[in-house]
């Protein structure tokens, strides 16, 4: 029995009452906090820094998932640490070094992941899989809520599940952009166990009901 986390993006949150959106969606049954970390120069989009995932912090106990679409990664990372993240992600076309970064992010105590855009081959995780926690699948391009789910990312999922069965490592296959109570049973069934979700989530009018209703499909 694979145990499934749901991921709300504070990205798709009300800026305005973002400690109150954070703590509905814990209420509602969120498995950890997605921070989607945009830089204007990686991504066409800018938003949150270490100091809003500071503020975060002593609003839930769930774990603050952040994912770095910026560069330079390497301090950055390290002050997102400092400022309580537990999981971080980065891209590995933002840093010179990737064994470096990984090795940087552990050192701050936290897990670290992987990211991977649709166009990118999964090739870049040979050499890294015996030592990351996590591999985040973008079935979008990164910088923006609520696009598409990008259809080719099944045969990706399924790809990456397979070579992450065969590290005999515990490594968690996270799956971020256009997920919604439609697809979720079919990203799951492709070999995901971790869903990024922020328009699907915020977008709706009962928090509780949105996350019932994805974890319903997973069952
Ligand atoms: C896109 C972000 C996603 C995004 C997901 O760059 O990484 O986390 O917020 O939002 P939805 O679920 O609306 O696609
Ligand atoms: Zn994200």
């Amino acid at each position: 029995m694979v145990n499934y986390k749901i991921a709300p993006s504070i990205l798709s949150a009300d800026f305005s009452k973002l400690g109150e959106e954070v703590d509905a969606v814990a209420r509602a049954g969120a498995d950890m906090i997605h921070i989607d970390v945009m830089d204007n120069h990686y991504v066409p989009n800018l938003t949150f820094g270490p100091m809003v995932c500071k503020s975060i912090r002593p609003i839930t106990t769930l774990p603050l998932d952040v994912h770095l679409m910026a560069t330079p990664v390497d301090r950055l990372a390290q002050e997102f640490a400092k400022a309580g993240a537990n999981v971080i992600t980065f891209h590995p076309e933002a840093t010179d070094h990737v064994d470096r970064t990984i090795q940087i992010i552990q050192d701050s105590g936290c897990k670290a992941g992987i990211v991977i855009n649709p166009a990118t081959s999964i090739g870049c995780l040979d050499w890294v899989l015996d030592k990351i926690s996590v591999v985040l699948i973008m079935s979008v391009n990164p910088g923006f809520g609520g696009q598409e789910f990008i259809q080719g990312s099944y045969r990706k999922i399924k790809q990456v599940r397979k070579v992450i069965q065969e590290s005999g490592r515990e490594i968690s296959l996270q799956v971020d952009g256009g997920i919604n109570g439609e697809n979720i049973r079919a990203i799951a069934k492709a070999g995901a166990d971790s869903f990024v979700s922020g328009s699907a989530i915020f977008g709706a009018s009962n928090y509780h009901g949105a996350i019932a209703n994805l974890k319903q499909q997973l069952l």
